[in-house]
């Protein structure tokens, strides 16, 4: 179904075939010409099969072979194959009709060696010409690390090796018709193509292949065609999604681990704290008996155990609230922003539109870490006087921002400093983002405060890594 590709050609010496039924001009044609090219002779009509680079014929050979020089001369295409007559004067009426079609150039009896010998150079100049320019075209096709095809009237007329090997390994291995008729189909599925081409997603057998295609609409033979580009894309798509796979392991890890810490420390050292609290102040009521600097150290440890308790219960909940599960996101966010408004005494304001029903434990997750940690960066590293957080659904996104009116950042600096490895909070979030189906972005520049703005679809299926759903 692809035509083969053709050779390579070389063009050391010239080839002539002389097929003239006239002795004498034969005989004579060949002396002048063996000369300077090789020539076969004498012709036999089966010797236009030959490989040959200019045919000489007189008017009798014409009239017999004209229907096979036409198919020749069209066969060998997009290269040029020229035919030179040589004719009488008398004759040159009957020879204008073949004038283009088949011949492209005619020599009149008697015969001047000097003319026949320019005629023959100049039409053996084109045709080395159309040789090397074709061969220049394979070469370049030929030598690229992508597949090129062009097609016309939906059938693929030149293909290079790439995308020969691509065409038989996802023919070979798919459900053929099908996957034929998209990799031969003139126009991507989608509709036209774009400036960054499509991408084409193949069922075989062997499992899925993702292509990457680009169309070009090009002139070809004399006829309007499609150059395509097509790149087998598979194996970067599977590393792509097993690098997103990695990624949300270990995310799921991290948040297992923290609910892990904060359950631990809330039940057992929040316990142990508070049973030393209660044995304390068992003891303190005791106190009329006590030596007053025995109960002011007693005192004083009780208040000691209660901050230990305090920050025991601040750090649990900070790794992991347990109300994000128990009772989700929005009166999650409440609790944590009035207890970060508290202690810093910012203004943090939460506004939304979200009513307090649930929301899946990834999308919940993902937006208390985010707002988490862009909160903790307003207040580490921003010098802001308010933060405002906003929540709001529209149709199926939810869209969150977290602006504060601080110092401001260098973003690219931030994000350069990042990428080697100095710090994780900004990495961390635009990952988390993504990785739900989302996108991120940061808006600051130095004076002017940080807009933090991500965005989730709530309808798409995700993974999630909720405790509940990945415990092993
Ligand atoms: N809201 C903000 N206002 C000003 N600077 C910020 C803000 N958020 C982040 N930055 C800057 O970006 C850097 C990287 O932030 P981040 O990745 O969260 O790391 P970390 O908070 O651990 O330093 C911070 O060190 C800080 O310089
Ligand atoms: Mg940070």
């Amino acid at each position: 179904m692809i035509s083969p590709l053709p050779d390579w050609r070389e063009f050391d010496m010239a080839r002539l075939l002389l097929l003239l039924e006239h002795k004498e001009n034969a005989r004579l044609l060949y002396e002048w010409l063996s000369e300077k090219y090789e020539v076969i002779f004498p012709g036999e009509p089966q010797r236009l099969g030959d490989s040959f680079d200019l045919g000489i014929l007189d008017g009798p050979a014409l009239d017999r072979l004209a229907g096979m020089v036409a198919a020749r001369k069209k066969g060998e295409e997009p290269l040029f194959l020229p035919f030179l007559l040589v004719t009488s004067r008398q004759n040159v009426g009957f020879v204008t009709r073949h004038l283009w079609r088949t011949i492209d150039e005619i020599i009149l009896t008697p015969i001047e060696k000097v003319e026949l010998l320019a005629r023959v150079e100049i039409l053996l100049r084109a045709r080395r010409h159309s040789v090397e320019a074709e061969n220049r075209y394979f070469a370049l096709a030929n030598s690229s690390p992508v597949g090129v095809a062009i097609f016309q009237d939906e059938q693929i007329v030149f293909a290079n090796e790439i995308f020969r090997q691509l065409h038989h390994e996802v023919l070979g291995a798919g459900k053929a018709e099908k996957v034929s008729k998209l990799l031969l189909a003139a126009y991507p599925p989608g509709g036209k193509t774009s400036e960054m081409g499509y991408r084409m997603e193949l069922e075989t057998k062997t499992g899925t292949r993702w292509l990457q295609c680009s169309d070009r609409e090009i002139t070809y033979r004399g006829r309007p065609a499609t150059l395509r580009v097509v790149m087998d894309i598979t194996q970067d798509i599977l590393y792509e999604h097993e690098l997103k796979q990695l990624s949300q392991r270990i995310l799921d890890a991290q948040e297992q681990e923290r609910r892990h810490i904060a359950l631990e420390l809330h039940d057992q050292i929040g316990q142990m704290l508070t049973a030393i609290k209660i044995g304390l102040q068992a003891v303190a009521r005791t106190a009329e008996s006590l030596p007053q600097t025995t109960a002011q150290q007693l005192e004083a440890s009780i208040q000691t155990t209660e901050k230990a308790l305090q920050q025991v219960r601040s750090l649990s909940l900070n790794l992991r609230p347990s109300m994000l599960d128990d009772l989700g996101l929005l009166p999650t966010l409440r609790w944590y922003i009035d207890q970060q408004a508290r202690q810093s005494s910012l203004p943090i304001r939460l506004q939304t539109n979200l009513s307090d029903s649930r929301l899946s434990s990834t999308i919940e997750t993902v937006c208390f870490r985010v707002i988490q940690e862009a909160i903790t960066n307003a207040l580490r590293h921003a010098q802001a006087t308010q933060i405002m957080v906003s929540l709001y659904q529209e149709k199926d996104w939810l869209i969150v921002t977290i602006a504060d009116n601080g110092t401001g950042f260098d973003v690219k600096a931030a994000s350069q400093q990042a990428t080697e490895g100095h710090s994780m909070g900004l990495v961390g979030m635009r990952e988390r983002v993504v990785m739900a189906g989302g996108s991120f972005q940061i808006e600051s520049s130095p004076q002017q405060g940080t807009t933090i703005h991500a965005r989730f679809p709530l309808d798409i299926a995700l993974p999630t890594y909720s405790m509940k759903e990945t415990k092993s």
